[in-house]
């Protein structure tokens, strides 16, 4: 199967299952905005709460964080966005299109759209910030933007956290929230789009230790995704040159991805120095610095930060778990997600719809609702048809309720990557699939 048949098989499937749906489709679609459907929130509220456990709950150094999209507007003066945030543009001078002049297929001066020759003229800066305005005058005074990262809400709060939560450096603080880019060339389904959540965390250390710390976030994080049951030989280190380096950082490393469109950053990890706290002291005017117990030694902390998208987190989550497969003669479509990713942990079945069987199909899908184990009831279509449907979905568990059930009450329960079936008794199925979500 060609990769890009897989990018476009994965976006018919995330479509037709209820992932993911085109922002105003109805519209005729808004340029690379996305909408989760009923399965795609379950697996994006997956996503989160396993990266919150991992870097907030299961740590002692690490503090979360919820702050504002809307920041003051010298926020983003002093993180350098309003001068530096923006990427060389180009428009054809024939159809109008406008890309980014570093792209591969620009640099030739052939418009990848009209095919006009030399169609760019001079590079401009385009700043990828969304201006907006706060309150009822739309003036130059009242100009905000739409954050385009989370990580400034951490820097403007660090001394805020820092005392009410009684930490010592080196900590951190953890973000997750929605961020907002006017890309140029957005795309490749919710690779790179305009509006997006991010998962990012600032760890605030002493100068001189900044470089064990990075690379100690480096492997923490690629172990994190790894746990996530992503293929390790799909994942790898880009380390920045120094002509790829953000304007405020020292040193930065992508996590990548082998996407089927190609080796692309799925998490940076960046040593940004103490540039966001001391742009913030010198353009707020107030100190921010730390002062160490017991040394009394005052310093402005070095950051190190990693940053991962939440829906670039579920892209690589889902085009890694997306398999084509014959099964006894059958071709079946499989999302092999992990189960504590997997959007419904069962489904259940009763193998006909009489003697009593949707009965207890119907009460062991509530016994497993209460216990906020996600399940689908279903009794329509051959069984082969319903375990189909839910491979596609990326089901780990089948539950059939079937003759045996009703004689001495265990249902069978068909595993959806080795397709092995056990008999499981149905008083025990809640802590039969607890236990392997937790494994
Ligand atoms: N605070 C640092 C920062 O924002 P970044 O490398 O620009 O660094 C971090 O972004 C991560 O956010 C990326 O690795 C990616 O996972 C995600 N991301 C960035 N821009 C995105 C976009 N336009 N669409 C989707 N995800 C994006």
């Amino acid at each position: 199967m060609a990769d890009a048949d897989v990018m476009d098989k994965l976006v018919s499937l995330c479509k037709r299952r209820g992932y993911v749906f085109q922002s105003s489709e109805i519209y005729g679609g808004t340029g690379s905005v996305w909408d989760y459907g009923p399965l795609g929130v379950e697996l994006k509220r997956n996503v989160k709460e396993l990266w919150w456990s991992a870097m907030v709950h299961q740590r002692d150094d690490i503090e979360g964080l919820d702050s504002a999209i809307l920041m003051h507007p010298r926020v983003w003066e002093a993180s350098g966005h309003v001068d530096g945030f923006s990427d060389p543009l180009v428009e054809c001078s024939n159809c109008h299109r406008r890309y980014r002049a570093d792209l591969p297929e620009v640099e030739s001066g052939q418009c990848p759209s009209c095919g006009t020759r030399e169609a760019f003229g001079e590079a401009r800066s385009f700043n990828l910030m969304f201006k907006t305005f706060m309150g009822p005058v739309e003036d130059a005074a009242a100009t905000t933007y739409l954050r385009p990262e989370t990580a400034q809400g951490s820097y403007v709060n660090f001394l805020n956290i820092q005392g009410a939560a009684r930490q010592r450096v080196p900590f951190g603080i953890a973000q997750i929230g929605k961020a907002f880019r006017n890309e140029i060339t957005p795309g490749n389904f919710i690779f790179r789009t305009r509006e997006f959540e991010q998962m990012e965390m600032q760890f605030f250390v002493r100068p001189g230790t900044d470089e064990e710390w990075f690379e100690t976030w480096k492997e923490v994080r690629m172990a994190w995704h790894v746990s996530l049951g992503i293929r390790p030989e799909k994942l790898r280190f880009h380390e920045h040159g120094p002509d790829e380096l953000a304007h405020y950082a020292k040193a930065a490393v992508d996590i990548e991805y082998e996407y089927p469109f190609g080796w692309k950053e799925f998490e940076g990890i960046h040593n940004r120095t103490d540039f966001d706290l001391g742009r913030h002291q010198e353009y707020s005017g107030k100190r921010l610095e730390y002062i160490e117990p017991g040394s009394n030694d005052r310093f402005l902390p070095f950051v190190v930060e990693t940053a991962v998208g939440v829906d670039r987190t579920m892209l690589v989550a889902l085009a890694d778990a997306y398999r084509e497969e014959e099964v006894a003669g059958d071709a079946r479509v499989v999302l092999a997600l992990q189960p504590r990713l997997a959007p419904l942990k069962a489904a259940i079945f009763p193998l006909v719809k009489k003697d009593g069987m949707p009965e207890l199909g119907r009460k062991i899908h509530e016994d497993l609702r209460k216990e906020s184990i996600p399940s689908f009831y279903d009794e329509a279509g051959s069984i082969g048809r319903r375990y189909r449907r839910q491979d596609e979905t990326g089901t780990p568990w089948c539950v059939t309720v079937d003759g045996p059930t009703m004689d001495d009450g265990t249902v069978t329960v068909r595993d959806r990557d080795t397709l092995e079936q056990v008999r499981v008794s149905a008083d025990a199925l809640v802590g039969w699939i607890r236990e392997r979500l937790t494994a």
